[in-house]
């Protein structure tokens, strides 16, 4: 499938943020905003897993999909403080986030435990969105592609082609996440297309790939136009409704239908 054909998606991750009354007020005028962008661009919010009812009680009908940051390992069990991804589909969720670089490096989730959760996740039947990333002293040492690489083959390995067809994987890189300091198109870019293979020889040439790390509604759409950029991971600009927006439409003019 060439870039053409694939649709665009974006997606906020609202990280530990929110509280319900300031939830309303962004879930409405997201739900109602997004009704305006063709139907090639999908949209959707993660959310701290306490405000799921909520969020699925605000975003029923509409075009937006939810779900949360991160699933357990496990499906049930004694696990104290952990959620389950069957428990999350109850809630109508989507949508997960797994192996977020923040989970990585504030609670050590290695990539053996992010490969697990992300089959969680699929089994529950909620769409994994595995991150991989680089720091910036591997960057510089010339290893981001040693690095991602490594980090998505310990997913894929666990996988059919099938299941890795399921998958979004977002490309972040940590020196970019939450600095204001967003990687270049073309630095973002190489990186995709190299995923873009790894991916292609599992058979799964087609998952959509984002790119998260400082998406600003200013330069969101120089990177959505990338030809292996199809969309954008969201964290700072996604709890503001006319940013997120304004990224969304972005994604709509770059889209097939825009
Ligand atoms: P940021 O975060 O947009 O605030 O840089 C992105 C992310 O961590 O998913």
């Amino acid at each position: 499938m060439s870039k053409q054909q694939r649709a665009k998606l974006v997606v906020g991750n609202w990280k530990m943020h929110g509280r319900l009354a300031a939830n309303a007020t962004l879930l409405q005028a997201v739900a109602q905003g997004s009704g305006e962008l063709p139907a090639d661009v999908r949209v959707g919010v993660c959310v701290p897993g306490v405000y799921l009812a909520q969020t699925q009680a605000l975003l029923e009908g509409s075009r937006v999909e939810w779900g949360v940051q991160d699933v357990s390992a496990f499906t049930h069990g004694a696990y104290t403080g952990e959620v389950a991804a069957p428990m999350v589909t109850d809630f109508g969720a989507m949508l997960a986030i797994v192996g977020h670089s923040e989970r990585r490096a504030y609670h050590r989730e290695s990539a053996e435990l992010v490969a697990v959760k992300t089959q969680r996740a699929l089994e529950a039947g909620l769409t994994p969105i595995v991150c991989v990333g680089e720091t910036l002293e591997e960057r510089e040492a010339g290893s981001t592609e040693q690095v991602v690489g490594a980090q998505l083959d310990e997913v894929l390995a666990k996988l059919s082609a099938q299941e890795a067809a399921r998958l979004v994987v977002a490309y972040e890189p940590v020196w970019a996440i939450g600095t204001g300091k967003s990687a270049t198109a073309e630095q973002a870019q190489a990186v995709h297309a190299f995923l873009r293979a790894r991916l292609a020889a599992k058979g799964a040439a087609d998952v959509p790939l984002l790119y998260g790390g400082s998406v600003k509604p200013e330069n969101a759409e120089e990177l959505f136009r990338q030809p292996d950029i199809d969309g954008g991971l969201i964290g700072g600009a996604s709890l503001k409704d006319q940013d997120f927006l304004a990224i969304c439409r972005a994604a709509a003019v770059t889209s097939v239908a825009g």
